[in-house]
């Protein structure tokens, strides 16, 4: 919930009028950070998970109203099974650590993707944080486990085709597991690749691209005011002309 005045964004650097709705970031970068500490990627993987807290707080403070965050990707699944496991053990230590104070802060908690491929535990952990979490009124965040822009859309089309035989946009819109948060504003992908890898593909339709090549661990929140400041800079115009005289 947002927590910062509007003199206090002012002060750091950010625009109070020009704050994302919806922020998306895709983490990437963990297995090269440990890799070039000579480190095991599981390593890498727990200190990406313990950058989260903060970034999720300050998202919340300046007044993001969604952060949809790209945990696991259906493309993932052709990683090593052990890696698999690590991040799966990871998932549910972050949880159980973690969610009595999101709730706290006012956090709602979605998964967003094919959750009943992952192990029972994993399911269990998550579904509990969705529900203990359904009537927050703050920062909505959704966690993309097992998602996959493609399939979202597909299943979406489905429930919007089952629904009328002529779907509008606004109808497939309804039927995308972010269907609350509304499209994506400002996505970011850490890790120095350029690229959308299967995330939010109908939702980014409009949104502000920011990549860096910090990795995810690295990714503080002096980190995300960079990109906050950056998107406060953009000139959306959504296709058409600049109003006259507009800034
Ligand atoms: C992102 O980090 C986390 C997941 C995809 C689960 P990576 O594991 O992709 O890290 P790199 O890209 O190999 O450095
Ligand atoms: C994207 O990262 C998925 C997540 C961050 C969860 P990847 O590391 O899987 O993406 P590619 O393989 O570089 O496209
Ligand atoms: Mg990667």
């Amino acid at each position: 919930m947002k927590k910062y005045s509007d003199r206090e964004l002012i002060a750091f650097g950010l625009d109070p009028k020009r704050i994302p709705k919806h922020v998306a970031i895709i983490m990437d970068g963990n297995g090269r950070w440990a890799t070039a500490k000579g480190l095991p990627r599981a390593a890498g993987h727990r200190a990406g998970v313990n950058a989260l807290k903060d970034i999720i707080r300050f998202t919340s403070d300046v007044g993001v109203e969604s952060l949809t965050l790209y945990a696991f990707s259906t493309e993932n699944r052709k990683r090593p099974k052990d890696e698999i496991g690590i991040l799966c053990g990871l998932l549910i230590e972050y949880f159980n650590r973690e969610i009595d104070e999101l709730h706290e802060n006012g956090v709602r908690i979605k998964s967003i993707g094919d959750l009943s491929w992952f192990p029972m535990a994993v399911q269990e952990t998550v579904r509990a944080a969705e529900k203990k979490t359904a009537d927050n009124p703050g920062l909505k965040l959704n966690i993309a486990l097992n998602y996959g822009g493609r399939a979202e859309l597909l299943r979406a089309m489905k429930l919007a085709f089952s629904e009328s035989a002529e779907p509008n946009e606004t109808a497939i819109s309804r039927f995308l597991y972010t269907a609350d948060s509304g499209d994506v504003d400002l996505l970011i992908r850490t890790g120095g690749e350029a690229r959308v890898s299967n995330f939010l593909l109908w939702q980014i339709a409009y949104a502000e691209l920011y990549f860096t090549d910090v990795k995810w661990p690295n990714f503080t929140r002096e980190e995300l005011i960079k990109a906050l400041r950056d998107f406060a800079g953009r000139d959306r115009r959504y296709g058409g002309l600049k109003p006259n005289g507009a800034k």
